[in-house]
């Protein structure tokens, strides 16, 4: 199965000019429009208006947030329930119709909806382009799923010839999307296309600082011909989420976002009877680095998967163990790095590096930098960065050596530009460490071993794996390549996101036993 894309955050280049230009006329419209009001529909009773301001610059206001009141959201999942027995009446192959239209029209906006979600999260050009891809990727690659396994109808062996059964995969109702502020749109998109194509009807609830991304994005998909109903979104904050969480009409969630709210709506009540919840948490993503790894190739993606997106995904890598005999080389290498990274507005083609999300993230990084003093060494970066061009809330990449191996600093995510190397003394201990953790969502592997190799994928309790990737140790799944889901206290399910058996989750097993009369 192929699912075809323009781009993949592997083979985005800086040097096509194609998505330059329109990117840049994209960024253009989205100049003109900030500033616009985000809120549910006929919501009278929505909270106060909440402004989203740039992170690379606070004095630029992107959108007007009414957080919607729970009597909206009621209203959305209503709308969403209403709308349910319609929808999964549809043969599977006219959905598919609507939602390969739906990434078509992803497509076609995704230059606007890239510069968008720069200036509202701070996410540079190239990484923001891919973002809004990899949604529309999601709609089809999902919709291809269904196509190949036919609509999930398998004729089950039968007893007699009068007696027929059929497997039949069936949604399940209104299903309930929590997404983050990180990937303000293929974290929406992921989970909805999958929602949708099993023949569910939606309700998003974005974060609130991705509230303009994710608006933006619902237009586009409402535009694009879903029926009145099928996707529904309510803006607002946690008061909002625990709305539709609380729900009983919500048949199914999907959250993505941090260990802790995660468990919150994995232990909510809600629904009368038990309901799927599929969520992907956190991440503290390790690296290992052997004596026989290319240590350029090891420090470019430790650098790629450290300081991409300001440290800011899941995926990102934050803790590197290093055999000790090469640890001080290795050291040299990231630090070069690190020094080299191009930190400005993230609208500018050559920057690489934006801001942190808000001032949190700010106090947050020098909390962790002056830890880090007192129980290691910050050898590149530690500053706050500020000045005229960089009047947002800007830190730099971050190389921190020397901490023991069992500091606090290498087992709580950061979300920083923060990155701490270890030396190790074998890789039995290399992996211990590792593994060490309440999360298990991606590592990273470098040597020049096969032995090692099988070793590391024998033994790594994690579930999106990378050995020797320069362009990126531990960040850059993309839909249909790499099945992106957490293990351990990173995902409830098992299942990743963008892989065959996604779908499935999204679906209740029927089996239709049929004697004939
Ligand atoms: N797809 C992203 C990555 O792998 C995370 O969601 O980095």
């Amino acid at each position: 199965m192929t699912t075809s894309f323009r781009v993949t955050y592997a083979t985005l280049s800086a040097d096509n000019e194609e998505l330059h230009t329109a990117y840049e006329t994209g960024a253009a419209r989205v100049r003109e429009q900030l500033g616009f009001d985000v809120a549910a529909p006929g919501d009278d009773e929505a909270g106060e208006a909440v402004e989203v301001r740039s992170p690379a610059d606070p004095s630029v206001v992107v959108c007007r947030v009414r957080p919607a009141s729970p009597a909206a959201v009621d209203r959305a999942v209503a709308a969403a329930k209403a709308a349910f027995p319609a929808w999964a009446a549809t043969p599977w192959q006219e959905r598919l119709e609507v939602l390969r239209r739906c990434a078509d029209a992803i497509s076609e906006a995704s230059d606007e909806l890239a510069a968008l979600m720069t200036v509202e999260v701070g996410k540079n050009r190239l990484e923001a382009l891919g973002d809004v891809e990899e949604s529309a990727v999601f709609f089809r690659y999902y919709s291809d799923v269904m196509a190949e396994n036919q609509g999930y109808e398998v004729a089950m062996d039968t007893l007699s010839e009068r007696e027929q059964t059929r497997s039949v995969l069936k949604p399940h109702g209104v299903w309930g999307v929590i997404s983050p502020f990180n990937f303000p749109a293929a974290l929406a998109a992921g989970p909805t296309a999958a929602a949708l194509v099993a023949g569910n009807t939606v309700v998003v609830k974005p974060s609130l600082q991705g509230s303009a991304t994710a608006w933006r994005l619902h237009q586009v998909l409402t535009g694009a011909g879903l029926p009145e109903g099928v996707l529904q979104l309510v803006p607002g904050g946690d008061e909002a989420g625990r709305a539709l969480v609380a729900s009983p009409d919500v048949a199914g969630l999907t959250f993505t976002g941090s260990y802790e709210a995660g468990m919150q709506v994995l232990r909510a009540g809600g629904s009368s009877w038990p309901r799927p919840v599929i969520a992907e948490m956190g991440g503290k993503n390790p690296t290992v680095v052997t004596a026989s790894a290319d240590l350029d190739a090891a420090a470019d993606g430790v650098s790629r998967s450290a300081f991409g997106f300001s440290g800011q995904k899941c995926s990102a890598c934050s803790r590197v163990y290093v055999d000790a005999r090469v640890h001080d080389d290795f050291v040299t290498r990231l630090v070069e790095r690190a020094g080299a990274v191009a930190v400005g507005d993230p609208l500018e083609r050559t920057t690489y590096l934006g801001p942190v999300i808000d001032a949190a993230a700010v106090e947050r990084f020098r909390d962790a930098v002056a830890q880090a003093r007192r129980r290691g060494a910050v050898v590149a970066g530690g500053d706050v960065l500020t000045g005229d061009a960089l009047p947002g809330h800007y830190v730099a990449p971050t190389v921190v050596t020397g901490l023991p191996a069992d500091d606090p600093l290498l087992g709580t995510e950061l979300f920083l530009p923060f990155v701490a190397v270890v030396p190790v003394s074998s890789l039995d201990e290399a992996i211990g460490l590792a593994n060490d953790t309440v999360f298990g969502l991606t590592a990273g592997f470098f040597s020049g071993d096969d032995d090692e190799v099988e070793e590391f994928l024998r033994r790594i309790e994690a579930g999106v794996v990378y050995v020797n990737r320069p362009a990126g140790a531990t960040t850059g799944a993309w839909p249909g390549i790499q099945p992106f889901g957490g293990w351990k206290g990173s995902g409830s399910s098992g299942k990743a996101g963008g892989g065959r058996y996604y779908l499935g989750l999204f679906m209740r097993e029927q089996s239709q036993t049929v004697v004939q009369r």
